[in-house]
């Protein structure tokens, strides 16, 4: 029997992870979450009874961070000595025995294809598709509707805006943000967010 869920954020996003959860079979348990003001409320029927520091109650649990931010995300889990979870909707189509890291969620109706990558912690959202020989790094977010063609290269800590797309063997380079409905059809190596089809460095921002 696989083990129950308890979910780190309470959030939009956890309602996703929720559901995801669910539609595996897994039963969720709780919400754990750093604002006080969630504390005593339930979202879709979870009890959100504290912050991070009942995870210690729940010692038969996996656990998931719905954070969207990437970079809070990355610092959670490297601070939190606490057994993931990996979590794929039974609607996802995932090409089997592809090596998808630890505390990984992916979505209804997410494709990935074969040989490639997923890191740990990465968000694929709904809908999202990574064709053959995708690399997607640790903590990277592909937001709902992005469309990525075979050998593309995501960097840790990447967040793909929704709709956005990647040309067959771009990469993009840890951190950088690339805005909703963008096409990606250079290597981004430069840190930054881009914008745009084709997507160029939004000159002013870090
Ligand atoms: C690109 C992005 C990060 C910029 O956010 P921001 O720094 O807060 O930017 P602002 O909303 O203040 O907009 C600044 C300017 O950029 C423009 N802009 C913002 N997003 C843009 C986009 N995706 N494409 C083109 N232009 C964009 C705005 O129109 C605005 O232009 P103006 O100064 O001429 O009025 C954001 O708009 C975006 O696309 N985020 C993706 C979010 C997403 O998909 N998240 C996943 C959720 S599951």
């Amino acid at each position: 029997m696989s083990r129950p869920i308890v979910v780190l954020g309470s959030g939009g996003h956890a309602k996703v992870v929720i559901a995801t959860a669910r539609a595996m079979g897994r039963d969720v348990l709780a919400c754990l979450d750093g604002n006080p003001a969630r504390h005593g409320e339930s979202i879709l029927g979870v009890p959100i009874p504290g912050d991070f520091s009942l995870a210690s109650s729940y010692p038969d649990a996996e656990f998931i961070l719905a954070i969207g931010d990437n970079a809070t995300r990355a610092k959670l889990a490297d601070s939190l000595d606490l057994p993931w979870a990996t979590l794929i909707h039974p609607a996802a189509c995932v090409e089997t025995d592809l090596p998808i890291g630890e505390g990984t969620v992916i979505f209804a109706g997410a494709i990935v294809q074969p040989d490639t990558r997923i890191g740990r912690h990465a968000i694929l959202n709904t809908a999202c598709s990574i064709d053959h020989d995708g690399v997607v790094g640790d903590f990277a977010h592909l937001a709902p509707g992005v469309h990525l063609s075979g050998n593309v290269t995501v960097g840790k800590r990447v967040l793909l805006g929704v709709g956005s797309c990647g040309k067959p063997g771009v990469s993009i380079a840890a951190g950088i943000i690339v805005g909703a409905g963008a096409a990606v059809v250079n290597h981004l190596t430069e840190p930054g967010t881009y914008v745009g089809v084709p997507a160029r460095l939004r000159l002013g921002t870090s």
